[in-house]
């Protein structure tokens, strides 16, 4: 067993933002910098908020909703910190790759791409209702649960607690062509009865889980059953239900190490080896009902792709005999893999797994990034046309797709017990610039930070678990053969 890339003792590794333009090392130097006087308080008041904000990478998604504001900087940046300028320089490679504008043109086209890009999904997992489009609609009932409600709602997503506008809470999912039911907290528990569900992937992963966990107390309480010693395997139990929910970690599905500079100090690179997958989520899929995976966050740093022992190429390296592959091919070859060692796991195939992808979706900062003054506080959803259709966000998403397409495929084929589905909150998530922490979170963890990337809860985010609840009641339960 190969040790998990990044622990908590190496914070600087970790850093969210990958860069595109800078030296890595350099740019570590100055993290390292702004980040080491509030790191000591950090790791022993919070190490949960450390892997929430630092653990989490990001990259220029937000390029839509930059572009979409027409109060962009531009000053200001001979005086900021280097990584300020880094993420301007991101920022401004990103304007001048997207042209996006709030008009009627800039809708038709996002519609026509999105349209292109439909991916005939299969009849695997039957999908009564295409709800990856829709828009956003006024929810007067507000959400299903509260932060009174909720006992275990983690404080650094307790958003209200800490100020943010309210208008987030008041919006439903409306898919194009039917309804997204409410969640019904009873109604899921009574379908998952005796099943065990994983959420496999980074903290957006555990996002989710943490939306269901909500959903769930509603109805019956989870008891708090396993936690690693870093926080990065969880398992909950509802008890009268005897259901079972996990967030299993992993930020690339394969295995992958930190790359070492040069006085032996992990840097925020990984060495990502294709072709290999990381044992510590794949060894824990035996005995599941449900999983859900997702990622893809993580890819937008430097990072370096190796293949059977050779250092092959990397993404977003910029080093002159190296191929840059590109994050959208990194990404396909670990879904690739990774749905391809979800299909061969033989006890899923007995107890009939269904592996779930939940797509990409984006941070919304805007005017910088984590630790640069960033920020999201938009009070309520982005208009359709605020999105640029050239997001890279799309193209992870077809990615996605098309891979689950092609697992559903080869499971067909080969008269496989798994069955893969899609949660495609992509094109809902990408809307939801007002639903992020942002600023509103416990100052005294860490002071001038900024959380575009996770969700509020309640927020935006339930809705993942809506699509979920829809998908699973609408499959035959699986047989379970023993
Ligand atoms: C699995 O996770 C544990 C705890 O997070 C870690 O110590 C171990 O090194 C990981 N193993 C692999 C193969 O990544
Ligand atoms: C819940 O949010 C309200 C604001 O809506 C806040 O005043 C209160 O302190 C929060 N309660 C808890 C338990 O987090
Ligand atoms: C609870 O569910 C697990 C599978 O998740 C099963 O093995 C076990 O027998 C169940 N326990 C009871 C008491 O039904
Ligand atoms: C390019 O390759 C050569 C030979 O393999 C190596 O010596 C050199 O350091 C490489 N240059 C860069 C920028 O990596
Ligand atoms: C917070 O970050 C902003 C932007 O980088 C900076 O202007 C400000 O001085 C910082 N405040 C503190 C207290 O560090
Ligand atoms: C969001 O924050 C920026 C910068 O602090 C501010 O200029 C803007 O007015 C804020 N917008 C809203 C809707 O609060």
């Amino acid at each position: 067993m190969a040790p998990l890339p990044a622990s908590p003792s190496s914070i600087s590794t970790a850093s969210p933002r990958s860069l595109l333009h800078s030296n890595s090392s350099e740019w570590n130097v100055v993290v390292q910098r702004n980040i080491k006087s509030s790191l000591l308080l950090l790791l022993v008041l919070s190490t949960v908020f450390v892997f929430s904000v630092v653990y989490s990478s990001q990259g220029f998604g937000t390029a839509a909703t930059r572009e979409a504001n027409p109060l962009v900087p531009g000053e200001d940046l001979a005086d900021e910190q280097p990584i300020v300028v880094a993420d301007e320089v991101m920022w401004q490679q990103n304007r001048a790759r997207l042209q996006p504008s709030p008009c009627h043109p800039q809708t038709r086209r996002l519609r026509e791409h999105l349209n292109n890009q439909e991916i005939k999904v299969g009849t695997q997992v039957e999908e009564k209702c295409d709800m990856s489009m829709g828009k956003w609609v006024r929810e007067p009932k507000g959400p299903v649960y509260t932060n009174q409600t909720c006992p275990t709602l983690p404080d650094f997503k307790n958003c209200q607690k800490y100020g943010k506008d309210p208008g987030h809470l008041f919006w439903r999912w409306q898919p194009d062509g039917c309804d997204l039911p409410r969640f019904a907290p009873a109604r899921f528990l009574d379908v998952v009865r005796g099943k065990r569900l994983a959420f496999i992937g980074d903290s957006l992963a555990r996002n989710q889980m943490e939306s269901l966990l909500c959903l769930l107390s509603q109805a019956e309480t989870p008891t708090d059953v396993y936690r690693d010693a870093f926080d990065k395997f969880r398992t909950w139990h509802f008890p009268a239900h005897n259901f079972t929910l996990m967030a299993m970690w992993t930020e690339f599905y394969a295995h992958a190490e930190p790359v070492i500079d040069a006085d032996g100090k992990p840097t925020a690179s990984f060495d990502i080896h294709l072709g290999r997958l990381n044992a510590n989520w794949t060894s824990r899929l035996p005995g599941l009902d449900y999983a859900v995976l997702s990622g893809g966050n993580w890819f937008f740093r430097v990072n370096y792709l190796w293949e059977g022992g050779r250092r092959v190429g990397c993404v977003n390296c910029r080093e002159a005999n190296l191929t840059d592959f590109g994050i959208a091919y990194a990404v396909r070859r670990v879904v690739r893999a990774a749905l391809e060692a979800v299909a061969r796991c033989e006890d899923c195939n007995r107890r009939g797994l269904v592996a779930f992808m939940r797509t990409y979706t984006p941070d919304h900062f805007e005017h910088g990034s984590w630790f640069s003054g960033g920020y999201c506080n938009r009070t309520r959803p982005l208009e359709e046309g605020e999105v640029s259709s050239e997001h890279i966000g799309w193209e992870l998403r077809r990615v996605q797709r098309e891979e689950v397409e092609r697992a559903r495929e080869t499971t067909t084929a080969d008269g496989s017990g798994v069955r893969f589905g899609v949660l495609d909150v992509t094109k809902a998530m990408m809307l939801r610039a007002d639903g992020h922490p942002g600023g509103h979170y416990d100052k005294r963890w860490v002071r001038n930070a900024s959380d575009c990337l996770h969700w509020c809860l309640p927020g935006p985010v339930d809705m993942w678990n809506d699509v979920l609840q829809q998908r699973i009641v609408e499959i035959a339960p699986p047989p379970v053969v023993r």
